[in-house]
């Protein structure tokens, strides 16, 4: 390869087999690619550039190393070209390049409309299942602010006694989680309703009530990396400290919980003791706190006497 394709402006003419006139195959693009995402301070660029190049290349990534050597076709390169170029200068996150993100082992269709599942957000469909294995008899479970529907279709797969309700402010959110479901075949097991919080589902109980809601807080949102901008802002911020969502969720949620109901909440870095003392402020008791697989403080639960 010759140094030129080496700076941002030469991308675009990436797309050409080096001047050299070596082939870019898929060993050359992959370093090539992986050393600009590394410059443009992308996180973790050697993964970014195996998923991208799978994609463009429609393989699965275990895939690239089988055909290490193999040529990479223009149609190919200039697929993954635009791809390369959206990530590094518009950081558009992978899994809204590739429209899809593993969440629970399943894949779930990721828009701009949503929040791209997290890691961490497994950690409360965990906890949740753990808790209703021992509950044989309690299955209404409402999820407040569904998004793609992630935590509701994940619940729903490992656990059919469930009847499930899941609600979200956003009807694109809910276009996104409807055809989840339907894709993920548990659509006719989940109700998704549109509406603020718990309004969709006024004067109605449930056993659980579940939310990962938006907790991030305005005031640092310059301190946030660029690829946040891609997702929409009602999913990421909880007002200016971040507990605007949570807080009306511990305030409004224990009216719809059945006796002997629990609450299962994510919750952001430095809010798990907040979050207890709302709970406890609004009479729920026996407040746990679950921790993620980094060992930060991830998931609160309380319970109605
Ligand atoms: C952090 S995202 C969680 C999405 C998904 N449950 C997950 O865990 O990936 C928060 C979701 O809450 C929704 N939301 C924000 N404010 C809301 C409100 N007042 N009422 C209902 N949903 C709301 C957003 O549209 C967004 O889909």
């Amino acid at each position: 390869m010759t140094s030129d394709l080496r700076s941002d402006e030469s991308l675009v003419a990436a797309s050409g087999a080096g001047t050299s006139g070596e082939a870019w195959t898929v060993m050359a693009l992959l370093r090539w690619t992986t050393d600009y995402f590394a410059k443009q301070g992308i996180d973790s660029p050697r993964l970014d550039a195996e998923c991208l190049l799978a994609f463009a290349l429609d393989c699965d990534r275990v895939a690239l190393y089988v055909e290490y050597e193999k040529p990479v076709v223009e149609a190919e390169r200039s697929r993954f070209r635009e791809l390369v170029q959206r990530r590094a200068r518009e950081r558009v996150p992978v899994a809204q390049l590739l429209g899809r993100r593993e969440f629970w082992s399943l894949s779930f269709e990721v828009t701009s409309d949503v929040l791209t599942p997290r890691p961490e957000t497994e950690t409360l469909v965990a906890a949740l299942l753990e808790r209703i294995a021992s509950s044989p008899e309690s299955t209404r479970v409402l999820e407040l602010g569904t998004g793609s529907g992630c935590i509701a279709i994940a619940l729903a797969r490992e656990c059919p006694r469930l009847e499930i309700t899941a609600t979200d402010i956003s009807d694109a959110a809910l276009c996104v989680a409807k055809r989840n479901a339907a894709r993920l075949e548990v659509a006719d097991r989940i109700d998704f309703r549109r509406g603020d919080l718990l309004a969709p589902v006024a004067g109605e109980h449930f056993d659980w009530i579940v939310s990962n809601p938006p907790y991030l807080a305005r005031d640092e949102a310059e301190t946030l990396p660029p690829e946040l901008a891609s997702e929409p802002d009602g999913a990421l911020f909880g007002g200016a400290d971040g507990l605007e969502i949570t807080r009306r969720i511990w305030q409004e949620a224990p009216a719809a919980l059945a006796a002997g109901g629990r609450i299962l909440l994510e919750v952001g870095l430095g809010q798990a003791d907040a979050v207890c003392g709302g709970f406890r402020g609004v009479g729920l008791s026996n407040c746990e706190v679950v921790s993620d697989l980094s060992h930060c403080p991830r998931v609160i639960v309380a319970s109605r006497a």
